[in-house]
């Protein structure tokens, strides 16, 4: 793996047009800035200013861009740098529902790459996307704390082992009949 970008302050303590706060008065504005000024102090503040936002907002917005850039005195491209370089965080919102598939080595002995294939082809979508009507965000990750029942996968917040096709589908399933019994739930309400 190459080395992540270091972030290095710029000399100067102005900000620069680039690293200037976008002007948020929206209640999501004003959250986005209340996470980064809880953070700015902190030593190498960048990553968990970042956590921080993509745990709230289950993404990382565009006008975080320029506030952490100027909390932190740094050019936005630097902060983009950094964004980018990890793939754990999201440039774009998530589905409504996140999948991840285990691709570590236990999972790869039980035939997770297979299922990693599979779970492709079915939602019609490569790692990182979202399936077209919305519903699923696919994710690769490495260990789910569930080696002994591989191949894992993770559906939100649940975690499932020993996962088939035929299961994997069931838990598509499932997940488009909860979203329909909501939608439906909604629109009698
Ligand atoms: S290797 Fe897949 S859960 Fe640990």
């Amino acid at each position: 793996m190459s080395t992540p970008p270091t972030p290095t302050p710029t000399p100067t303590p102005t900000p620069t047009p680039q690293a200037s706060a976008a002007s948020c008065t929206t209640p999501a504005g004003d959250r986005l800035q209340a996470l980064v000024d809880a953070r700015k102090a902190l030593p190498g503040a960048m990553l968990p200013i970042l956590h921080a936002i993509q745990e709230e907002f289950g993404w990382v917005p565009p006008e975080a861009l320029p506030m952490i850039a100027s909390a932190l005195n740094l050019s936005r491209a630097e902060v983009y740098g950094v964004l980018t370089f990890y793939h754990h965080f999201r440039t774009q919102p998530p589905g409504r529902h996140v999948v991840q598939v285990c691709r570590a080595e236990s999972c790869q002995a039980m035939g997770g790459e297979g299922l990693e294939a599979y779970a492709r082809a079915t939602l019609g979508v490569d790692w990182h996307e979202t399936t077209a009507d919305g519903a699923v965000t696919l994710l690769p990750v490495y260990c789910l704390g569930n080696c002994a029942c591989s191949p894992a996968v993770r559906v939100d917040d649940d975690v499932r082992g020993r996962i088939t096709p035929a299961r994997f589908d069931a838990l598509l399933a499932a997940l488009r009949q909860r979203d329909a019994e909501r939608a439906g739930q909604e629109v009698a309400a």
